[in-house]
């Protein structure tokens, strides 16, 4: 069938998505897909719940849009408090939240805000948001400069800033070649060498995720990692922003993965999971200390979207936290990611499973050639995409990658279903990758 949509990839089809129950979508034709990966880690509470379509529909019906410029709404208002509530304490007492459309808008915003926060706290030179390799913090152009993913990067190289990206943490394949814990966690030493080298005065921020979702296929940060971090963002006068995109509302057992170590960062990003997908709405979290410079500053932040704080988006987001607070969801993502990890434990003697791995629900298997090296495919043997499509043969949705070593070589999917995922839809997923083994690897 021939699309007037500009899609995503022109050599492929897409089946029609017509409906969504619980962890499950349909298709036009009937079609069932389990979805493992929550479309790509956005739906937390699952597809077709009504009570969120009702909450927008009486916003809507109430008021639909007013320009932030002119007015705030109650809706938003609800939101930014709540969410507020759930962050760590240095957001609580005065902290404030800018709502934007989704993710890439989220770490937009931040960039140029880390860059304002310093001009009103008169260091003028500070620019420069730091990041490091392997990472994803978003498709726009200033997201794409702070992102390290080699793949999603390439085409744009000549277009994007430079501003100084630092090694990945990323133990299963150490970019130092070094085992935690005798490594002394050299990967955060990396961003202190890095400023000492490079002109750190005019560092203006570090942006990490703090378990790396795409890229890396759910990499978790070895203890330490994450407060030797925020110590030296502190020691060089910079601020600390977790992307919690992927990993914040709940995906990794926490309200924000940060939480997992105690840490305080100034910035906080979110997206997908805070309106899991019904509406389009991303958020970034400032805390109290940086929201005090633009107030005893200019006052003004030199940036705006017009679609910002949505009143329907933001409608949707409250009904999506009623939802997880009444069926206590945030309580159930530990144990299912238990379940589905046990359920997955049987693939890990498969002679092509390098590494299963994640937090909570938000889960990575990574596929080797080799599993005594940890060598992987050759990027041409495109083996995520393979195993993407043959799970999905199965009726099971993933989310593949290909890159994770290098940038080209390393294949891994992501699995982050909704919250709500049953132990036996877990068994399920765990037998369609298990399947998927046994036909990629077979032929
Ligand atoms: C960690 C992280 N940051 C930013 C983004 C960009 O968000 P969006 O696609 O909503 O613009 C993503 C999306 O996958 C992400 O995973």
């Amino acid at each position: 069938m021939s699309s007037g949509l500009f899609s995503r990839n022109f050599k492929k089809t897409f089946p029609l998505a017509a409906r969504g129950e619980g962890c499950w979508i349909i298709d036009q034709s009937g079609r069932r897909f389990l979805d493992a990966s929550g479309q790509a880690a956005v739906v937390s509470i699952g597809h077709g719940v009504p009570e969120i379509g009702h909450a927008m529909a009486e916003q809507s019906s109430q008021i639909a849009f007013a320009h932030t410029s002119q007015f705030h709404t109650a809706s938003a208002e609800k939101l930014a408090a709540r969410l507020l509530a759930l962050a760590p304490a240095n957001f609580r007492n005065g902290g404030r939240v800018y709502f934007t459309s989704g993710g890439s808008e989220a770490t937009e915003t931040a960039i140029k805000l880390v860059r304002q926060f310093h001009l009103e706290t008169g260091e003028k030179n500070r620019y420069r948001v730091i990041s490091r390799q392997q990472s994803y913090h978003g498709s726009t152009l200033g997201a794409m400069s702070v992102s390290g993913n080699v793949s999603r990067r390439a085409p744009y190289e000549p277009l994007l800033a430079e501003w100084g990206h630092i090694a990945p943490c990323f133990c299963y394949h150490c970019p130092f070649e070094k085992t935690f814990p005798e490594c002394g966690v050299a990967c955060a030493d990396d961003l202190e060498v890095y400023l000492l080298e490079h002109e750190a005065d005019q560092a203006a921020a570090f942006i990490f995720e703090p378990v790396v979702g795409a890229t890396l296929g759910a990499a978790v940060p070895p203890e330490g990692y994450v407060a030797r971090i925020a110590e030296i963002c502190r020691k060089h006068g910079i601020l600390l922003i977790a992307d919690e995109i992927m990993t914040g509302m709940g995906r990794t057992g926490k309200a924000f993965a940060v939480q997992h170590w105690g840490a305080e960062p100034d910035i906080i990003l979110v997206g997908k999971g805070v309106a899991s997908g019904y509406a389009p709405l991303g958020a970034v979290l400032v805390s109290s200390r940086v929201v005090e410079a633009f107030e005893r500053g200019s006052g003004a932040f030199m940036h705006g979207f017009t679609y910002q704080a949505h009143p329907v988006s933001t409608a949707a987001g409250n009904a999506v936290l009623d939802y997880i607070e009444s069926k206590k969801l945030f309580e159930r993502v530990t144990p299912a990611g238990k379940n589905l990890r046990d359920a997955l434990s049987s693939l890990q003697s498969h002679p092509n499973v390098g590494d299963v791995r994640g937090l909570g629900l938000l889960l990575g298997v990574e596929f080797v050639k080799d599993k005594a090296t940890r060598e992987p495919f050759p990027r041409a043997d495109n083996i995520a995409e393979r195993i993407r499509q043959a799970a999905l043969a199965e009726g099971v949705l993933t989310y593949p990658t290909q890159g994770c070593v290098d940038g080209q070589r390393g294949d891994h999917i992501l699995l982050a279903p909704p919250f709500t995922i049953s132990t036996e839809e877990s068994a399920v997923i765990a037998r369609a990758v298990s399947s998927a083994l046994a036909t990629v690897f077979s032929a």
